[in-house]
């Protein structure tokens, strides 16, 4: 077997160039671990499960609030935990101000820092409130110096930033390449474990994952976490992608500000500070992200267009989820956005992933191509199937009691949801339902009733109405002869 020293590709004939990477010379001959594992045999006799001596994993909480949380306590010693995160986005900001607290409270700490001097740190650690008697430092980028530091430390938590700058002479491939950041990340899980201590890794990745890294590097460690948050915006978030030693999914909320990370305990209306509650094209969603219910506003703008193909564009929320809607809404509801660029967003940075947020788009849609905006006391919850029909959602009632903590009173759900919700429940069976019976009356439609007066923004030239969905279907119908007949 041959791996790729650069990209990690492996073949199993060696060739000059990597035919993934396309790479010269970078091919190397590999041991192959599991056919040296077969020879060497087990030597413990395996015993009955029953048997096995329960282990309580002792935890060191880090001090900073929301890592603890995800972290589901602390660190464990002897496991090794990896930080990954886009440059810049506050990773050795985090983990300083965690290595801050630590030494505080008695833990001896080691930072390696591989990438910047000694003083750029400890004027950071200056601002971060981070300097104190338990926190060590050592500006060093190969493997033997780190062991070294290691040794005279005798530190109970080393932080090593980052992994990608850390480089061991002995191994092939420039620092960084998937040779020396397994290679160094092995060696350092073996001081881990050798010493009893938590080991910290930060690694960086890019958008598009070119740099050599954490990918690489999952398998290896006990707890992978991501951070990640919008540039332009101060919220972070920090989530276990894998974690060996509690749950996984669990959500930690931080804001960047000029003191370093803040933390942000109570998040369930973080997200709604700015809302318009009169505008149409505004839904709240009650997402859960991990154990805490977030409430989140989405948003829609429709806008009609010439353009043979219209743009659909979601920020913050899936983009072929937001494809299936509108075909669902057009033939479902015959709400159609077929001459209408859709733009849509979770507001704030965030990104919601939950089916769950399914109807709450839907009525954010339908909302801003009627002209009607949704109440302001209201939140949407609910899957919507290809039928247009609305399904049940996990957690509903958890979703319901933060929203009603906030000040929300009414709740559109699907058929399905449990009784006795906290806020008083909308149930719709059908996404045209929702529609129907979630969306303000414009004023003179109140007059009239629904579907026959198009709303101001509608008359105004801007689609909207059920008049404009009829429309557009015709014109759909005619432009698909056109097709099938040229
Ligand atoms: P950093 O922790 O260096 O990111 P990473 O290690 O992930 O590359 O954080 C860098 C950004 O954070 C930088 O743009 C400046 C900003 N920042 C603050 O806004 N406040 C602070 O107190 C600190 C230390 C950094
Ligand atoms: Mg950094």
């Amino acid at each position: 077997m041959h791996r790729c020293t650069s990209c990690g590709a492996t073949t199993p004939r060696w060739a000059g160039r990597c035919p993934v990477c396309g790479g010269w010379g970078t091919l190397a001959e590999e041991d192959e671990g599991p056919a040296h594992a077969r020879r060497a045999g087990s030597r413990v006799p395996p015993v009955p499960i029953t048997e096995i001596p329960v282990e309580s994993t002792r935890l060191v909480p880090t001090g900073v609030g929301e890592l603890d949380r995800v972290l589901g306590g602390g660190l464990v010693p002897g496991s090794v935990t990896l930080v990954g995160g886009e440059p810049g986005v506050g990773k050795s900001t985090l983990l300083l101000q965690a290595l801050g607290a630590m030494g505080g409270t008695g833990s001896r700490c080691l930072l390696v820092s591989a990438e910047e001097s000694g003083p750029q740190v400890r004027r950071r650690a200056e601002r971060l409130g981070a300097v104190g008697p338990g926190v060590w430092l050592v500006a060093e980028a190969t493997l033997s110096g780190i062991r070294d530091a290691v040794e005279s430390v005798r530190p109970d938590v080393v932080l090593v930033d980052s992994i990608q700058t850390v480089w061991d002479p002995d191994l092939d491939g420039a620092p960084g390449s998937v040779t020396q950041v397994r290679g160094c990340a092995q060696a350092l899980a073996a001081l881990a474990r050798d010493g009893e201590r938590a080991v910290l890794l930060v690694g960086h990745v890019t958008k598009d994952g070119a740099l050599a890294g954490p990918r690489a590097l999952e398998h290896l460690v006990d707890t992978v976490l991501t951070f990640d948050g919008d540039r332009h915006h101060a919220l972070r978030m920090l989530r276990a992608a894998k974690h060996r030693f509690g749950p996984t999914g669990e959500l930690g909320l931080f804001e960047m500000t000029d003191d370093g990370l803040v933390g942000v305990p109570d998040a369930g209306g973080l997200f709604l500070g700015d809302r318009q509650t009169t505008t149409p094209g505004s839904a709240v969603f009650p997402a859960v992200e991990g154990y805490r219910p977030v409430l989140v506003e989405l948003q829609a703008l429709v806008v009609p267009t010439r353009a043979p193909v219209p743009r659909r564009s979601a920020s913050g929320l899936d983009q072929g989820r937001l494809h299936l809607l509108l075909a669902v809404l057009q033939r479902k509801v015959g709400l159609s956005t077929a001459f209408a660029d859709v733009y849509v967003s979770a507001v704030g940075g965030v990104r919601v992933a939950e089916p769950g947020a399914d109807l709450a788009l839907c009525l954010a849609v339908a909302s801003a191509l009627r002209g009607r905006p949704l109440a302001p006391d209201l939140v949407v919850v609910g899957e919507v199937g290809l039928g247009g029909e609305v399904r049940q959602v996990a957690h509903t009632s958890r979703r319901l009691a933060e929203a009603a903590r906030l000040g929300f009173r009414r709740a559109v759900v699907p058929a399905s949801a449990p009784a006795d919700l906290p806020v008083r429940a909308i149930r719709v069976g059908h996404l045209g339902e929702a529609v129907d019976r979630a969306l303000v009356p414009a004023r003179d439609e109140r007059r009239a009733g629904p579907a026959t007066v198009m709303s101001a923004e509608a008359r105004g030239g801007v689609v909207g109405g059920p008049t404009m969905a009829r429309r557009s279907e015709a014109d759909d119908r005619r432009r698909f002869k056109v097709v099938s007949t040229s």
